[in-house]
C-alpha cells in the first residue's frame, strides 16, 4: 500500500475515533438530519469544518444553528495564536480557546488547532519579536513551553493542529524561501522541526500540519511559492520530522486564474511524500468582482466548484475548513486587513450568507464532496 494511502487510512481512523470520543447525541446529531455539509464530507470519508470565534458562539444563535447543521469540526479563527493568548509575557488568556473546544466537545464537533507558531510579523507576541539577540537558548526554552502548554492543554481533542504557519516567504530573499523573523534568525529552520517533535510529544494523536497560502493560483509568484514549499516539506521529511500534512489555506480570488492541471500536479507531489492534505482557510475575495451578487456568487461558486473538484479527485485531500461559515462574520468584511470592496458592498466569500442561507457556493461544495472518491 501507497505511503499517502496508509497515511490516509491511518488519518480516517483517528479521525473517526476522535469524533467517537468526542460526539454525543447532542443538537448536531440531530439538527445535521439532512447532513449538510458535514455529512456531505462524511459520506466520502472527509471533514469539513470552519473557523469560528467564542464571541461569535456567544452572541450569534442563528450562527450556531447553522454550524450544528453543516459542520462536523471548528478551528478557532485567532483565539489559540500565541499573539492573542499571551500578548503580555506570563499572562497566558485562553477563555476563548477553551470556550469553543468546549462547545465542540458538546456539539459532538472535531476541532482543529490554528496555530502554535506563527512566524509573520506581528504574529508572534510583542516581547518574543523584541527576544535579546545573545539569547537562543532562552527564546527556545520559551518558544518550547508555550508549545508544551497549549499542545498539551487540548491533548486528544484536536485532529489536526495547525503546528507552523506561513513560514515561507519569498520576498524576504533567501535562497530557501524562508520567511525572516526572530525564530528563522536566532534558531534557524530547525525551529520548525523542533515544534512538530514537541507537538508530537504532548499531542499523541492529532495530524501534525504545516500551514501555508498562496499556492493556489496560476500567478508567477504563487507557482514560485509551491516550489518553496516543496522544498520545506523535503526537507522536514528528509530529517525525519513528524508532519502528516500540508494545510493548504485557499484564500481564493475570482481576479486570479486557476489550473486545475497545474494544481493537481502540485498535490501530487504533496502526495509523493507521504503527506496528506487540508485545504484550512477556504473563502474567495470577490473584491475585484462584478457588483451584482448573483453575478458574483456564480463566479465564486465556479471557482470553487473546480478548485475542490481538482482537491477531492486525490483522496490524501482528507478535510476542507472555510474560513467562517457565514458571510456575516468573514474576516473580509473586516477593514482592518484591507480586503473590502472599493464599491464599499459586502464580501461574499463562504457558503452561508449573512442570513444563514446557503449560496451557489453551498451547492458548489456539496456537488465536489458528492462527486469525490471516497477517502
Ligand atoms: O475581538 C477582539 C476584541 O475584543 C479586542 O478588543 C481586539 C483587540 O485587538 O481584538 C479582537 O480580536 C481580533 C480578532 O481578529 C477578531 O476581530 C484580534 O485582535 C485579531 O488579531 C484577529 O485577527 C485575525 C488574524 O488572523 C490575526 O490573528 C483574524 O480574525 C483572522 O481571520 C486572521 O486569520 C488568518 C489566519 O490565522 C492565517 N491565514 C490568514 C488568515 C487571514 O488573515
Amino acid at each position: 500500500m501507497q505511503t499517502a494511502e496508509r497515511s490516509v487510512l491511518l488519518d480516517r481512523r483517528r479521525t473517526m475515533a476522535l469524533l467517537a470520543s468526542a460526539a454525543v447525541c447532542g443538537p448536531s446529531a440531530r439538527a445535521a438530519a439532512d447532513g449538510g455539509l458535514r455529512g456531505r464530507a462524511a459520506a466520502r470519508g472527509g471533514l469539513y469544518g470552519a473557523a469560528v470565534t467564542s464571541r461569535h458562539i456567544e452572541t450569534r444563535p442563528e450562527l450556531v444553528a447553522a454550524i450544528r447543521t453543516e459542520c462536523g469540526a471548528v478551528v478557532p479563527e485567532f483565539e489559540m495564536k500565541w499573539h492573542a493568548v499571551e500578548g503580555t509575557r506570563g499572562r497566558r488568556v485562553l477563555r476563548g480557546a477553551d470556550r469553543i473546544v468546549a462547545f465542540a466537545a458538546g456539539e459532538g464537533l472535531a476541532v482543529r488547532g490554528h496555530t502554535l507558531l506563527w512566524p509573520s510579523k506581528g504574529k508572534l507576541p510583542p516581547w518574543i519579536e523584541a527576544w535579546p539577540d545573545d539569547d537562543a537558548h532562552g527564546l527556545q526554552a520559551t518558544v518550547d513551553a508555550h508549545i508544551a502548554d497549549l499542545a498539551g492543554r487540548y491533548r486528544g481533542r484536536i485532529v489536526s493542529w495547525d503546528v507552523v504557519n506561513e513560514a515561507i516567504e519569498a520576498k524576504d530573499g533567501r535562497a530557501d524561501g524562508l520567511r525572516r523573523s526572530v525564530l528563522l534568525d536566532r534558531l534557524g529552520e530547525r525551529y520548525i522541526d523542533r515544534a512538530f517533535e514537541l507537538t508530537r510529544t504532548h499531542e499523541p494523536t492529532a495530524r501534525l500540519i504545516y500551514n501555508d497560502y498562496g499556492v493556489e493560483h496560476e500567478i508567477p509568484w504563487q507557482v514560485a511559492k509551491r516550489g518553496h514549499v516543496l522544498g520545506l516539506l523535503e526537507r522536514l521529511k528528509a530529517r525525519g520530522v513528524p508532519i502528516q500534512g500540508l494545510g493548504i489555506q485557499a484564500h481564493l480570488r475570482t481576479d486570479a486564474p486557476f489550473d486545475a492541471a497545474a494544481f493537481g500536479s502540485f498535490l501530487d507531489r504533496v502526495g509523493e511524500l507521504g503527506l496528506l492534505v487540508e485545504i484550512t482557510e477556504l473563502d474567495v475575495e470577490d473584491r475585484e468582482g462584478p457588483a451584482d451578487a448573483a453575478e458574483r456568487d456564480r463566479q465564486v461558486a465556479g471557482l470553487v466548484r473546480q478548485f475542490l473538484d481538482t482537491c477531492l479527485a486525490r483522496t490524501s485531500v482528507v478535510a476542507v475548513t472555510t474560513w467562517g461559515l457565514s458571510d456575516a462574520t468573514s474576516w473580509l468584511a473586516d477593514p482592518r486587513w484591507g480586503r473590502k470592496r472599493q464599491d464599499g458592498l459586502p464580501s461574499r466569500p463562504l457558503p452561508l450568507d449573512a442570513s444563514m442561507e446557503r449560496k451557489p457556493m453551498w451547492h458548489a461544495m456539496d456537488s465536489a464532496f458528492a462527486g469525490a472518491p471516497r477517502r
